[in-house]
């Protein structure tokens, strides 16, 4: 069939149920690959976080996620690919990159991989660098929504840039409220994870670790031993990951870490993790203690208590663990001054992971 004539009108902004059953899934799938092969934006679940899509072979459509999430050109997206293969085709294929991605693909594991310069890529996606972050995730609608639209898809989180990102549709539809340039939302419910992906920059001699995330970076260092941490301090060779340069990525509210329960100020809410923590005014984590729990239900309780009558967000100590890393390093930038703000940097990082801008 001609793919032409496939291609539907641009719907102005639509919202497609894909938790109600197989069927449903597949129309918003199917309506999902039709507006990102026309050029439209699509927000789709992954196992992580909801990604905002754009085919990374479509200049024009690459441009506008930049423009609706009103983030800086500098700063590259993720390119999500379905398989191996499909990711060879666009970036460099080492050694460890294979190995990698052998063991933790399709999940929450993004490789930093020298870009194939014959490759179809948009410059934008990668906003012009030779390298390219790519991941193949395992959310099921991901996943079919990435063999349906046939082109990889660059989707950073969608949220405006700066902000918590979303782990479910009702997130999305209240950041872009104006509509603008989204096409369509696929609401596959809650996502697993909750956190985004753990990056490694796999272009150097050894890897390195650009963000904690998902996939503990223990459980990384098991297969290619130890992980060098980047602070972000970039001098001289110039800056690896354009992102680093800002922190931030915060509720509208100040955001304290590291508090203990009886030091909660007037006016602030406390989110709390394991036992025997206080039930007032308050938000647990994972009474259990499972870091796990804890970083699904994150961002979801931050955006929660980020609302008027609250002056402010106290934090408990997190075990600084597996996923609890990736928690402390979203908490630490959520903490962090916003621009226009006080100056004095952010806080001392339990890891020094940095400021790579989510
Ligand atoms: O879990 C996730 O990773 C989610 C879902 C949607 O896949 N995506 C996500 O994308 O968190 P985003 O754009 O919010 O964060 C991507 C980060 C940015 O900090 C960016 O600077 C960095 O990846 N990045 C992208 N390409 C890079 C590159 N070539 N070199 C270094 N860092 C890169
Ligand atoms: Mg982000």
């Amino acid at each position: 069939m001609d793919q032409m004539s496939e291609l539907p009108e641009l719907p102005d902004f639509k919202v497609v149920e894909a938790t109600e059953g197989p069927e449903a899934a597949l129309a918003a799938v199917q309506e999902g690959g039709a507006v990102l092969r026309a050029g439209g934006l699509v927000a789709f679940p992954t196992e992580t976080v909801y990604g905002l899509g754009a085919d990374a072979t479509n200049a024009q459509a690459v441009a506008t996620i930049f423009q609706i999430k009103g983030r800086p050109t500098f700063n590259p997206l993720i390119v999500h690919v379905k398989d191996e293969i499909q990711a060879a085709e666009l970036a460099e294929f080492n050694d460890m990159a294979q190995k990698l991605a052998h063991i933790f693909w399709p999940g929450a594991l993004t490789l930093v991989l020298k870009r194939k310069t014959d490759g179809p890529l948009a410059l934008t996606a990668t906003a012009g660098l030779d390298t390219v972050a790519v991941r193949v995730p395992a959310h099921p609608i991901a996943q079919a929504l990435l063999h349906e639209a046939g082109v990889p898809i660059a989707a950073p989180s969608a949220n405006k840039s700066g902000y918590v990102s979303p782990t479910q549709a009702i997130h999305i539809l209240m950041q872009f409220k104006d509509r603008e340039g989204l096409n369509l939302i696929i609401d596959g419910g809650p996502c697993p994870i909750g956190v985004e992906s753990t990056i490694l920059d796999l272009t150097g001699d050894a890897p390195v670790l650009l963000r904690s995330g998902g996939i503990a970076v223990e459980d990384i260092e098991a297969v290619v031993g130890p992980v060098k941490v980047d602070d972000g301090a970039h001098t001289g060779e110039g800056v690896k990951a354009p992102g680093q340069l800002k922190s931030h990525y915060a509720p509208s509210i100040p955001l304290r870490i590291n508090i203990d329960p009886k030091d909660r100020l007037k006016g602030e809410s406390l989110i709390t993790f394991g036992p025997d923590m206080p039930r007032r005014a308050a938000v647990n984590l994972s009474k259990s203690g499972d870091l796990k729990e804890a970083a699904a239900n994150l961002f979801t309780m931050l955006r929660a208590l980020d609302m008027p009558g609250i002056r402010g967000i106290a934090v408990v100590p997190i075990p600084n663990v597996g996923l609890g890393r990736a928690i402390n390093d979203r908490l630490e930038r959520a903490a962090a001054p916003k621009e226009g703000e006080k100056p004095g940097g952010p806080p001392k990082a339990h890891d020094p992971i940095g400021n790579i801008q989510i």
